[in-house]
């Protein structure tokens, strides 16, 4: 919802950019999706997209302008502005910061005025330990794939991270040894990702960890009852197919059960990974199964949610398909978050997933 009136904002922005002699021209209306106005002055062509939303900027929106300044129809702007009357997520300067993105300024409109914003803020103080789980009574769906990207995502924004490996496979230990170090971004300070099983952990020994990621086994039996209890967030990572999609519903339907035989707080949310944005049709008639389904399993349960692949879901991708192939190579462990041609797509993915999860969840609520 806009906070205030769009148009003034609008009228108001324009005229600090034609104080500074810049040409504005307003998007026409099939255009406004992409941008607001633009900007020209001498050589400079600059799109100009303007938020006026109470929740601060996330890195979905920045992806949406970026993928737009990429495509033929934004080749003609020499940079971007995304000026927000809100600020942005704390990822979203991760991904500015990380990527090679395309010349993107970030701005926010306050008292009259523009600041452009270079740092990211310093992440806030977190009081307790969260607990996440990632679980689905079923193998191959991307738990171990998603708990250690998700870990990696809380390093990017700085917080050092636990993850535990409670898979007798012990895959996230074979992938990344006792753990990774992720560099910040320029040169700024980075964070720790450590790998323990479930009896190294101790919040005594780990005063400063905050954060605590859990690779479930797909066998709920396997999983320690004390990790289960503990829980305030679980991820459920379910793949949109049509052969799977009542099998997976009844997946589903399985493992909230099992977690809350012993955890009746934890927010328990979906998520679709492997997901082929591009397949908008059947996507669509997909996701609507699996949406009704859901939304039948969960009258019960409000605490149960289901991620929209439209906001956040994890896309198919060649470098979650081939992590760990530093295995093979023999090289040292690493995360999937390289950028290939300036970009990468899990790092988008899993910023979004952890914007998502900071802002939907009542867990603050919960936990009292
Ligand atoms: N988003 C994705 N895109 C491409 N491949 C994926 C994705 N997520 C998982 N995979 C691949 O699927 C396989 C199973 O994933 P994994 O995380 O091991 O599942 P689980 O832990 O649930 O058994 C792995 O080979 C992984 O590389
Ligand atoms: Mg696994």
């Amino acid at each position: 919802m806009p906070t205030t009136n769009s148009l003034d904002l609008e009228q108001t922005v324009i005229s600090l950019f034609q104080q500074e002699g810049w040409q504005v021209r307003l998007a026409s209306p099939e255009d406004k999706k992409d941008y607001t106005f633009e900007l020209e002055r001498g050589e400079e062509c600059i799109a100009v997209q303007l938020r006026n939303h109470k929740a601060k900027v996330h890195v979905g929106y920045l992806e949406k302008f970026i993928d737009f300044l990429e495509q033929p129809d934004g080749a003609r702007f020499t940079k971007g502005f995304l000026i927000s009357t809100s600020g942005f997520s704390p990822s979203v300067f991760t991904y500015m910061l990380t990527e090679e993105v395309v010349d993107i300024s970030l701005g926010t409109f306050k008292d009259s005025q523009i600041f452009w914003e270079m740092e990211p803020p310093p992440p806030p103080p977190r009081e307790e330990i969260t607990y996440i789980g990632v679980f689905t009574c079923k193998g191959g769906v991307g738990k171990t794939t998603i708990s250690a990207h998700l870990a990696g995502a809380f390093a990017l924004n700085g917080y050092d991270v636990i993850l535990v490996d409670l898979d007798r496979q012990s895959n996230l230990r074979k992938l990344l040894g006792d753990g990774v170090y992720l560099p910040g971004p320029k040169g700024s300070l980075g964070a720790t990702i450590t790998v323990l099983n479930h009896d190294e952990w101790s919040e005594e020994d780990y005063p400063d960890i905050k954060v605590v990621v859990c690779d479930c086994s797909p066998e709920y039996d396997a999983n320690p009852e004390e990790f289960i209890k503990r829980f305030h967030y679980c991820i459920i990572p379910t793949i949109l197919n049509p052969l799977g999609i009542n099998k997976n519903a009844d997946v589903i339907k399985r493992t909230f059960r099992a977690i809350r035989q012993v955890n009746s707080e934890a927010e328990l949310f979906v998520l679709i990974n492997n997901y082929h944005a591009d397949e908008d049709k059947r996507n669509e008639v997909l996701n609507d199964i699996l949406k009704r389904e859901f939304k039948d399993l969960a009258k019960h349960d409000p605490k149960c949610h289901y991620i929209d692949p439209e906001m956040v879901a994890i896309r198919f991708s060649k470098q979650l398909l081939y992590w760990g192939y530093h295995l093979v190579e023999g090289s040292k462990p690493q995360l999937a978050f390289r950028e290939i041609a300036g970009r990468s797509f899990p790092k988008a993915d899993f910023l979004k997933l952890l914007d998502y999860l900071e802002d939907e969840t009542t867990i603050e609520a919960a936990r009292e």
